[in-house]
């Protein structure tokens, strides 16, 4: 697509202006930041509200009963009701907050592993997950005897459907499948995925690490049992992240970690737990990435998700046809339905030389296995170079790119 007709479905100027990191140089250029699938920057909203809180507001949540424990917890919850509006969750106490998408995995793969799991009972991932969506369904299939299964993927970075109907069945406990592929960018078909799980009665974990930032998301109308993402790839702080779970669930599931906060009473003989979202939270919680989230929820608000949606759609296409015109580039990932990231190789080229040539260069990309080592080995490959793009990139970006990858193919081939 001519660069022309890119639509502007934002205010680019602006959104670019509101991240000051954005402003840098790097190795005397100025910084091309094409990582956000890793971590995204932070508008200055963001950093504002941090601030404010530990000038202002700093003092622990849920246990004072003094002015500024009480504004601290007020501005805490706050927190909790932008997430539950933000992915339309229908109770405050199903929005659960913890580190990051990591987290929210073990926490359900450890507490309902360990009611619900039984040997020979299977859980259902696929081929394209993230090593967090991976390792954590392995450690307790280790102490529960249940057998991981995995949905193969296609050529293309898809989910095989056919093979995920064969694979679904009575033994079944639970599917734990991701959104978006954070190394392809394929976007899954994840209500179908629920909906044919629901039909046989088996609950589903969804990994929106990667899709939150780039689509709405409606957990009811998805019918997730559980969704999971991280506030640090949502232009948010990080070390805070959400677990969303069904209060069916939530309620039937053993706590996770035992400590303060999580309890009703406690004496040396037992202990009873508190209420949802509490008996998940054990500890003082991160107050201020809690703020800081509901902070970057406000700011995506403002710009609208269905026209950030739209813009990287636009830079997704046209990425996607520069890159192509590279002699040599291969493009890992050529779903239908992707999201804005590109990962690519370049013939007779070791992604980590790219990618440090491009840094070279000012350009910040990720390179590697991405998380995903099983993929990796699907597509033979040792890694890629992943580019991903945000709102506040643009078309000069990508030409930036275009142009250092051609630059680097003249050095190292
Ligand atoms: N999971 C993050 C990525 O894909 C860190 O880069």
């Amino acid at each position: 697509m001519p660069k022309d007709q890119v639509i502007a479905s934002i205010d680019f100027e602006k959104v670019r202006a509101d991240f000051p990191l954005l402003r840098r140089n790097i190795k005397g250029k100025p910084l091309v930041f094409l990582d956000s699938a890793a971590s995204s920057q932070k508008p200055e909203v963001v950093i504002r509200a941090l601030n404010t809180y530990y000038e202002q507001t700093n003092a622990n949540v849920h246990r004072g009963v003094y002015q500024l424990s009480q504004e601290a917890t007020d501005a805490f919850e706050m927190g909790r009701k932008k997430v539950q509006a933000f992915i339309n969750a229908r109770h405050e106490h199903e929005v659960i907050f913890v580190r990051g998408t990591t987290e929210g995995i073990n926490l359900v793969a450890a507490s309902f592993g360990k009611k619900f799991f039984r040997e020979g009972d299977e859980i259902l991932i696929s081929a394209m997950e993230h090593h967090s969506n991976i390792v954590p369904w392995q450690l307790i299939a280790e102490q529960t005897g249940a057998v991981l299964k995995v949905i193969p993927v296609t050529d293309s970075g898809e989910l095989d459907m056919e093979a995920f109907d064969t694979l679904l069945h009575e033994r079944t406990k639970i599917v734990a499948v991701t959104h978006v592929s954070n190394t392809l960018g394929t976007i899954n078909p994840v209500k179908t995925i629920i909906g044919k799980a629901h039909q046989m009665g088996i609950p589903v974990l969804i990994d929106g690490a990667q899709a939150i930032p780039h689509m709405e998301i409606d957990v009811q109308e998805l019918d997730a049992d559980f969704y999971t993402f991280s506030g640090h790839k949502v232009f948010g702080p990080t070390g805070i992240g959400i677990l969303y779970g069904k209060e069916k669930w939530l309620e039937e599931m053993p706590p996770y970690h035992g400590g303060g906060e999580m309890i009703k009473t406690v004496t040396f003989a037992k202990t009873t737990y508190a209420e949802l979202p509490h008996k998940f939270e054990a500890g003082t919680p991160d107050i201020s990435g809690a703020i800081g989230l509901g902070a970057a929820i406000d700011y995506v608000n403002s710009i609208g998700r269905a026209a950030i949606a739209a813009y990287e759609h636009e830079l997704l296409v046209y990425g996607t046809q520069r890159m192509l015109e590279i002699p040599g580039v291969r493009i890992i990932g050529t779903a239908s339905e992707k999201a804005s990231v590109i990962s690519f190789l370049l013939e007779g080229t070791h992604p980590f030389d790219v990618g440090t040539l491009l840094d070279q260069m000012g350009i910040a990309v990720r390179t590697g296995h991405h998380c995903t080592q099983p993929l990796m080995d699907l597509f033979e490959i040792p890694g890629t170079v992943r580019a991903s793009f945000a709102m506040y990139n643009n078309t000069e970006d990508i030409d930036r790119l275009v142009a250092a990858v051609r630059k680097a193919a003249t050095m190292l081939i």
